[in-house]
């Protein structure tokens, strides 16, 4: 591909670093492509690759130990700059002959460094100044490989950071890439423009215009089917292809009946009116009630919706003749090979997708996401003109507000928290808070609590209010909301919401919750 936004990349070896997709998302957002694989890549697929530098992560192995992973030694041969930051150094000083030794003091957390040296890595830093940046780790070079010099120190870690101009070789024992280095990320732009040369070419822009040609080149005449779940992904992957292709994308939509208030409408409107788009709505709501009636167990409950969920899409696609392609709105950090992005929750929970379908129904996958992290698709999705209510949507569960009625689902308690939901939205959106939290939502549990109502005793439902903050869902921390946020709706859900007398608030963090209750 000639002038392509593939053509700079950045390849990142990714030794279990809990920073290595932070590392990702900043060479991406420095509009450089860059790709994350395991640290034992073979040399020939690094060779293939044709990365225009390399970048080796940190991780929590200890360079000393038998089984310490290693990559293969001869990247460091190729003529290709490489950055080792932490482990990556200390594994780049350990092959190349330098040594490593344990620090006298382990460093972790803020500290200053002194820069040394106006290498092309800290090249517009001011020589000799102290420079605040964040370390973790508990080795420390104690002599550099030969052709290498230090280029930053302090007393606990006499090399900080290290280069050998010559081969283009560098090493920082910090984190350049988390916000607690402020100058963080002047070093990997240094690295990414000076001394590797790339050209600042990914931006959502050319993404569309080369995703749209790709897209036609691989679908050719046919058609593709897309499930829509009313979600930022599956959106976006539906209005890309539609782009691509037009009314030969066939959309569905199927009403689970699980979606929280006037989704469906919404949903429907855009698409339909807003976007022509070649949209079909199943309404199964009544189908999943059946199906999950007397259900309690929250793994029984995935499954049945999942289950039902693909036995419904495949039944519609099939109705609409032979199609050849299925569209996922699947994306980058799902298709990373490594070990360390898959967080506990994603084994635990069984996850509602539509996986086994492309194979039973004989259809290859169409995934023009893949190559995404989560901001990046929102920005295409502010390229490709959707709306930024949609674009800034919070993630919310496949199997819906399932998950959310704790216990048995039944119309009535699906409404109940349908309603309660709805004002937590509109009182967070007012509070100028839903854009900033990770998720906000109600849940309606499975107890009831006595309660006074006028001269009235009650006694009816508790809705739980669950707002967290987070990066990447993974981990999470309940949000210290403002009290008044908090009171107002709790009045609302009370006076408002039939059957509710009683508001509690979650302060628990995941891990060891988790974000949903089920
Ligand atoms: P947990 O509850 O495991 O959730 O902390 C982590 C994130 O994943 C979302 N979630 C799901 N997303 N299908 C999805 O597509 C699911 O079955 C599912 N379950 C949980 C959850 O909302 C949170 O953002």
């Amino acid at each position: 591909m000639s002038n392509g936004i593939y053509e700079n990349k950045i390849l990142i070896l990714d030794f279990g670093s809990q920073y290595t997709q932070l590392i990702a998302r900043r060479v991406r957002e420095a509009q450089v492509y860059c790709e994350i694989h395991p640290f034992n890549l073979s040399i020939e697929k690094i060779k293939e690759f044709t990365p225009k530098g390399i970048i080796m992560s940190g991780g929590p192995a200890d360079v000393f130990a038998k089984d310490a992973p290693l990559s293969d030694n001869r990247i460091l041969g190729l003529g290709i700059p490489v950055l080792g930051i932490c482990y990556g150094m200390q594994l780049m000083t350990q092959v190349l002959g330098g040594v490593v030794g344990r620090a006298e003091t382990r460093e972790y957390g803020n500290a200053m460094i002194k820069i040394l040296d106006d290498s092309d890595l800290f090249h517009s830093f001011e020589k000799e100044r102290d420079e605040k940046v964040w370390m973790s780790h508990g080795n420390r070079i104690d002599k550099v490989p030969e052709g290498f010099r230090a280029i930053a120190s302090n007393p606990s870690s006499p090399v900080a950071a290290m280069a050998d101009p010559r081969r283009r070789l560098f090493g920082v024992q910090f984190h350049p890439e988390v916000a607690h280095t402020p100058n963080g990320l002047k070093i990997l732009n240094n690295f990414l423009f000076r001394i590797c040369g790339c050209k600042p070419s990914w931006t959502m822009e050319s993404f569309v215009k080369q995703t749209v040609k790709i897209l036609q080149d691989k679908i050719g005449d046919e058609r593709v089917v897309c499930g829509l779940s009313g979600g930022v992904d599956s959106t976006v992957t539906a209005v890309l292809l539609n782009r691509a292709i037009g009314d030969r994308l066939i959309c569905i939509f199927v009403d689970n009946g699980l979606l929280r208030k006037n989704e469906s409408s919404e949903v429907m409107d855009l698409f339909k009116d807003r976007y022509n788009m070649n949209i079909n709505l199943v309404d199964a709501a009544e189908l999943f009630l059946t199906r999950l009636k007397g259900v309690t167990d929250p793994e029984k409950k995935r499954k049945i919706i999942g289950h039902d969920f693909i036995t419904i899409f495949e039944k519609k696609a099939k109705e609409l003749g032979n199609i050849k392609f299925l569209a996922q709105g699947t994306l980058y950090p799902d298709v990373i090979e490594s070990v360390s992005f898959k967080g506990p929750s994603a084994t635990i929970k069984s996850h509602h997708n539509v996986g086994g379908l492309p194979e039973k129904m004989n259809m290859s996958l169409v995934e023009p996401l893949r190559e995404l992290f989560k901001d990046e698709v929102r920005l295409l999705g502010r390229e490709l003109g959707l709306p930024s209510e949609l674009v800034l949507r919070q993630p919310f569960p496949g199997p819906g507000l399932a998950v959310r009625v704790l216990g048995e689902i039944t119309k009535e308690r699906l409404d109940i928290l349908r309603e309660a939901d709805a004002i937590v939205i509109e009182e967070i959106r007012s509070a100028g808070l839903y854009e900033k939290v990770w998720q906000s939502f109600a849940v309606l549990l499975p107890v009831k609590t006595v309660g006074v109502m006028g001269d009235e005793r009650t006694y009816e439902n508790v809705i739980a209010v669950r707002v967290v903050d987070s990066l990447d869902a993974m981990t999470a921390d309940w949000t210290r909301m403002p009290y008044d946020v908090l009171e107002k709706i709790s009045n609302r859900i009370i006076n408002s919401v039939r059957g509710v007398n009683r508001v509690v608030y979650d302060i628990s963090s995941k891990p060891p919750s988790t974000i949903e209750w089920e």
